[in-house]
């Protein structure tokens, strides 16, 4: 499968599973959405369009997102997602998306295998 593909299958995924959680509405009544991973803010884009009213804290490293989808400062935590996501911790989460792969499956398992750590944050 080209790399391509393989995008196309991500995204595709992504907004399918983000899709059908709002349709169903099976979100807590209450919690934040905690989004690993605002890259160019496509992802949180469509966080804010299909939760609207639902606080949305945003991990990254650094801002590089589009204007347009740039979260306000109170909902930005910059920093390794392995150091803020655990000081961040409050237990309250209603859902933690992460977008964070590499492509790589040798670091995507090091990646997936703290990932599961994140759930002490819902
Ligand atoms: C594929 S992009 C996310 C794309 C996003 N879903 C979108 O719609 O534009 C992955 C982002 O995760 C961030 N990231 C990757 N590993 C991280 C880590 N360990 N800690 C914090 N941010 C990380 C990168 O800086 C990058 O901006």
């Amino acid at each position: 499968m080209s790399r391509l593909d393989l995008f196309v299958n991500r995204i595709t995924a992504q907004r399918d599973i983000l899709n059908l959680i709002a349709a169903r509405r099976l979100l807590p009544e209450t919690g934040a959405i905690l989004e690993v991973g605002l890259g160019n803010g496509r992802t949180y884009s469509h966080l804010v369009d299909s939760f609207a009213g639902r606080r949305i804290v945003v991990f990254d490293r650094a801002v590089a997102s589009h204007g347009t989808s740039t979260p306000p400062e109170a909902d930005l935590i910059l920093g390794e997602i392995s150091e803020t996501g655990a000081a961040y911790a409050k237990g309250d989460a209603a859902m933690v998306h992460a977008d964070i792969g590499t492509g790589y499956p040798e670091k995507d398992a090091k990646i997936q295998a703290w990932c599961r750590n994140l759930r002490s944050i819902c």
